[in-house]
């Protein structure tokens, strides 16, 4: 057949450096923050069955773990904590002599411009695992959130350099935002997981936090995952209430609502590229199923392609190696 016209895509497919040329999106350093726990238990490196790679490190080896973060370019980190003791009020999540206080000065000590960010919220601290204070079996929404603004309030003055509330009760961005406020912590940026859904991808990461709910599930507070409209308006609640940065959770399964939040706000946008999500990648690849470095390359390119300005994931360090090896070439 002959055509006097014909389009072809395929030119600016067939060399390497136009491919590089014409690349929409790209996966920076500086978009990557890395998820870390941090145990009371001195000494601690303690392995994390189900994600492979991951540690609870004790709170006097976070220091130096955390300047290797930096070393390889990442810009910040995400702490959660493990404490000594847990109670129904989650009191150790909001001690000054707390595991987290404790880790941001081992950190600031070691690290020149590392950015800190905390985890705010109750459940790895509670005794029944719930995100909140209860009232037999449900938790009293209101009450919660005074413990989460004093929470992020003795996060900052730990001196750690951005919030993230990860609790989904109503209303908590707006008291937090009060607090820190009033405490004169009125440049403390917060970072909200504010359309988080109750999803089956958070397993690995309760092992890890320690922090499975003795009864019942998250229902009650994080969003149902058919509900798509619902995400925007959660989302429109929190930048009222003074968020600075919004976040999806889980990330792969919930690229759609990244797209949308996106398209809708212009706010900075977050994903969290979950423990389970993770632990898909490293069991597949462990198998030789599939080819680690280049899945895990096209989920970060993904989560670029959709919207997202900042992922939080548990691949940060390898993705940075990657990234560095490729700037060596
Ligand atoms: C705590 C919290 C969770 C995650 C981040 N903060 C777990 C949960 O809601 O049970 C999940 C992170 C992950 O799976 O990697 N509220
Ligand atoms: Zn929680």
């Amino acid at each position: 057949m002959q055509y006097d016209f014909l389009h072809r895509p395929r030119r600016l497919r067939m060399n390497s450096r136009i491919r590089d040329m014409i690349r929409e999106n790209h996966v920076r350093l500086d978009d990557l923050i890395y998820p870390m726990f941090v145990t009371y238990e001195a000494g601690a490196q303690k392995s994390i069955a189900s994600m492979p790679g991951c540690f609870q490190w004790g709170v006097d080896r976070i220091g130096e773990q955390c300047r290797q973060i930096e070393d390889l370019g990442i810009p910040a980190v995400i702490l959660f904590g493990i404490p000594e003791e847990k109670d129904e009020r989650g009191s150790q999540a909001y001690s000054e002599s707390g595991v987290i206080p404790r880790a941001i000065e081992q950190i600031k000590k070691s690290c020149a411009s590392l950015v800190v960010i905390t985890d705010v919220c109750l459940c790895e601290y509670t005794s029944h695992g719930h995100c909140g204070m209860l009232e037999g079996e449900s938790i009293l929404n209101d009450e919660t959130v005074e413990l989460l603004a004093r929470e992020a309030v003795v996060h900052a003055q730990a001196g750690c350099d951005m919030v993230a509330p990860s609790d989904m009760m109503d209303g908590r961005v707006g008291i937090i935002r009060q607090e820190l406020d009033d405490a004169d912590f009125a440049y403390m940026p917060i970072m909200s997981y504010s359309v988080k859904y109750s999803s089956g991808y958070y397993g690995p990461f309760r092992d890890a936090a320690e922090s499975a709910p003795a009864f019942g599930d998250r229902r009650s507070h994080q969003m149902d995952p058919p509900n798509r409209m619902e995400a925007m308006r959660q989302a429109e609640l929190d930048i009222d209430e003074g968020a600075d940065i919004i976040m999806v959770k889980p990330g792969l399964p919930y690229l759609d609502i990244l797209r949308d939040l996106r398209s809708r706000f212009d706010v900075p946008l977050a994903v969290y590229n979950v423990s389970g999500e993770y632990s898909q990648v490293k069991a597949a690849s462990e198998r030789g199923w599939i080819d680690e470095k280049r899945v895990v390359m096209e989920n970060m390119t993904a989560f670029k392609r959709a919207g997202a300005d900042l992922i939080l994931t548990y691949h940060a360090p390898d993705v940075a190696r990657w990234l560095n090896e490729q700037c060596e070439q």
